[in-house]
């Protein structure tokens, strides 16, 4: 038999053509979504990119339990009016331990991915606390109670495990001194012990972020988190390095 007269016999069975049709459209589908599970084969790896202190990650977490991202999105898109906006668009890179990811989908409130720096402690404290008293017009709701919140870490070195599964790299030193490292990036330098958390992780900013030093709260963790968004990459010293983000 011929390839041709073969080929009639499948286009004359409906069922045979269907079940062909569905194998090649099965292995097509393969080709090209397996190797994108491989987070290395998709996303460039870019300078000054790192884990988030057990801090941060405290405050990334308290930033999902309170639906912050319903009315935030973490990502801005290479558009002009956005650039001008917000700053440099995203980088897959700069996303790429978020856990779940916080791109989000609408914006009642300004994107946050480069909110970082951007406002002081003190701005973000009463910002949080009530919002009108900085932005008048502002519908944000007031979050006040986050101050009176002592931080859980009792799970924290779990939860940086559970990240590590997932591709975070997470060193055994690092969860080892989830807790201590929390304290002392929330204490600060002048108070606390801070030489580990900069070995461990590089550009991390230690203060005692809610003006507070009689707790560590969850305002602590939540504003050590919004602080440091958008800000691991040096998009300066980028600009004047071949190969670097543009
Ligand atoms: C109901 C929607 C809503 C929710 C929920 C919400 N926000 Fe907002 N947020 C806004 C709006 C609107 C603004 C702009 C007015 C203002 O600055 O208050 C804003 C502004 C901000 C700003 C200032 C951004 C800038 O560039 O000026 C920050 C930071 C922020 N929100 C953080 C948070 C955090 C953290 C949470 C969760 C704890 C949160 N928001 C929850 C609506 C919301």
């Amino acid at each position: 038999m011929s390839m041709l007269e073969k080929h009639k016999k499948l286009e004359r069975n409906v069922l045979l053509l269907l079940a062909f049709s569905i194998l090649v459209v099965l292995i097509g589908g393969l080709v090209e979504i397996v190797p994108l599970f491989r987070t290395s084969t998709v996303i460039e790896p870019v300078k000054g990119v790192r884990p988030y202190t057990p801090l941060e990650l405290t405050g990334f977490n308290i930033y999902i339990r309170e639906g912050c991202y319903v009315c935030h999105s973490q990502q801005i898109r290479p558009l002009r009016d956005e650039v001008a906006r917000y700053g440099h668009y995203s980088l897959a890179a700069e996303s790429m331990y978020d856990h779940p990811f916080q791109w989000g989908s609408k914006r009642t409130g300004p994107d946050l991915a480069r909110v970082g720096g951007k406002y002081s402690d003190d701005w973000h404290v009463a910002h949080m606390k009530n919002p009108r008293q900085v932005v008048p017009e502002s519908i944000m709701p007031s979050y006040s109670f986050l101050s009176e919140r002592g931080i859980d870490l009792n799970h924290i070195d779990s939860a940086m495990k559970s990240l590590r599964v997932t591709g975070v790299p997470y060193t055994d030193e690092m969860i080892e001194n989830a807790e201590k490292d929390a304290l002392n990036q929330a204490t600060g330098e002048e108070r606390g012990n801070t030489d580990g958390l900069y070995a461990r992780y590089s550009g991390a900013a230690a203060r005692d972020f809610d003006g507070n030093p009689n707790m560590i709260s969850e305002m602590d963790a939540l504003i050590a988190y919004l602080q440091v968004l958008g800000t691991m990459v040096d998009f300066k010293a980028a600009e004047n390095v071949e190969g670097g983000p543009q």
